[in-house]
């Protein structure tokens, strides 16, 4: 049977997705450098009806131009921000994407990182593991702080954020949060969440975690006046994009004590750099963008950015679009 279509993808998926996309398509998968580098993605969006992408792929005005014949593009991700999505859609290139799938692996890995910056958990690891542990059942050694009762500000409060909400409310702690508009009474009153303003919950706040997108408005949301404003026993969790820290500002807060301690799975630049600051402090939690990368998750999001690909093509309904 002659195959419809010719489609690119930036990485592999899982051997299912794979599978299904090459039943009416010619399919071709980068195996080389992460993320491709462009030279080679201008060279092969040329002849391409599908492009699956990754974060970090940049697809801009300029990709999007030379995929003459692009029809559909699926990114394995909630977020878009490496897409052109105006030119793209100026193209009447239709764009997927995998949200809901990842709400629960990303808030559980939140969740995961509040607790173990405020009980210390993987700097008790580095403790025993340097054989730093000093004496048996210190009193008062390596003392965290209990989570149940501290108050959660949570920026933006899309599905991420309310998922966070619930599950920091079974764990007892008071949430605020800020988003551009006020969710309905009811969820407010079901994840017994208050709306601050930004200033309000950056002051009020024992620890501020992030899930808005990424994009010109949110670039260094957080940055060293925001350090400044917020209390000195306070931490920052970032499992969203890097850039909405400035992380130079972040480092010289951790150092200076204007924040206790961060809990950190995206950087400005990944992975990091070999000499970035972070990797020398004790008071910092470490991932290396792990917030959707759960096995259920992860064979989800292959399903769907193959499923969004095809109707994409066949001039279908996406599962999920942008
Ligand atoms: C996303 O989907 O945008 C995540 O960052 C991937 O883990």
């Amino acid at each position: 049977m002659e195959k419809k279509y010719n489609v690119f993808a930036t990485r592999r998926l899982h051997k299912s997705a794979l599978a299904k996309i090459q039943n009416s398509c010619n399919l071709k998968v980068h195996s080389g450098r992460i993320p491709i580098p462009k030279k080679i993605l201008l060279k092969n969006i040329k002849n391409v009806d599908g492009l699956i992408c990754h974060p970090y792929d940049t697809i801009d005005h300029e990709i999007i131009e030379n995929g003459q014949h692009l029809r559909s593009i699926s990114t394995f991700s909630v977020g878009y921000d490496h897409i052109d999505i105006k030119f793209a859609k100026s193209k009447k290139i239709t764009i997927g994407y995998t949200p809901k799938v990842l709400t629960n692996a990303t808030a559980e890995l939140t969740i995961g990182m509040i607790l173990d910056l405020l009980r210390r958990i993987t700097e008790g690891d580095r403790i025993i593991r340097k054989k730093l542990w000093k004496e048996v059942f210190g009193a008062y050694d390596y003392t965290g702080i209990e989570v149940s009762g501290r108050t959660l500000g949570i920026i933006g409060m899309g599905r991420i954020g309310k998922e966070v909400a619930r599950k920091a409310t079974g764990l007892g702690m008071k949430v605020v949060y800020h988003n551009r508009k006020h969710v309905t009474k009811n969820i407010e009153k079901r994840l017994k969440a208050k709306y601050l303003t930004l200033d309000k919950l950056i002051k009020e706040s024992d620890i501020i975690t992030l899930h808005v997108p990424y994009n010109k408005e949110t670039h260094h949301l957080i940055d060293s006046k925001v350090f400044k404003k917020m209390k000195k026993t306070s931490f920052l969790i970032n499992t969203s994009r890097g850039k909405m820290v400035d992380e130079i500002a972040l480092i010289n807060a951790l150092k200076k004590k204007h924040i206790l301690g961060a809990g950190i799975d995206v950087f400005e630049t990944e992975p990091i750099s070999k000499s970035n600051s972070l990797l020398k402090l004790e008071n910092v939690v470490l991932a290396p963008h792990i917030g959707s990368s759960t096995e259920e998750t992860r064979s989800k999001m292959s399903e769907i950015t193959a499923e969004n690909l095809l109707r994409g093509l066949q001039g279908k309904k996406l599962l999920y679009s942008v």
